[in-house]
């Protein structure tokens, strides 16, 4: 069974929502979702193993969360080289983090990005039905690329 790891920080619980959506859309598929919280992966074993990885942090000031920073250092160790990457986030107004979190994947880990790009997905919205099919779809349609 494909494995598919989802880490992600969020400091006010949106994107925590959209992880477990977006891990529920893995499963759909058939494949193994592991959700876990940045602050829970610590050493490069941690992050080994998987076959997808989809990294999540909601845009404060333009960027990334603070400590998505540390957590893509750590990644940085890991040999991540061919595998599928996707990135989402829960945003307000400009949404930038998913993009950026999705090029350092495929640009410096030389991750496989996948078809859908980055996902990003304003706060209002996380919790309707809208909302929740999207990161579903999300889910499912990366593992079924894997
Ligand atoms: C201090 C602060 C700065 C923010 N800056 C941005 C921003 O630059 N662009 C944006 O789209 N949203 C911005 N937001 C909104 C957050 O991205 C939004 O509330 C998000 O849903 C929080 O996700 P979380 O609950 O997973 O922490 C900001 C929020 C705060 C509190």
């Amino acid at each position: 069974m494909k494995k598919v790891l989802i880490a992600y920080f969020s400091l006010t619980g949106k994107t925590e929502k959209m992880a477990e959506y977006i891990a529920e859309g893995v499963r759909f598929s058939g494949a193994q979702a592991v959700n876990r919280k940045i602050a829970e992966v610590k050493t490069v074993s941690d992050l080994t193993g998987y076959d997808g990885y989809i990294f999540g942090s909601p845009t404060y000031h333009r960027d990334m969360a603070e400590p998505m920073k540390t957590f893509l250092f750590l990644a940085k160790n890991t040999d991540l080289e061919g595998k599928m990457a996707g990135a989402f986030g829960s945003y307000t107004h400009s949404g930038d983090a998913p993009a950026i979190i999705f090029d350092t994947m495929q640009y410096v880990y030389r991750m496989q990005p996948c078809e859908l790009g980055s996902f990003n997905l304003k706060e209002a919205v996380v919790d309707t039905s809208e909302g929740v099919r999207a990161c579903q779809d999300y889910g499912k349609s990366f593992a079924e690329k894997i």
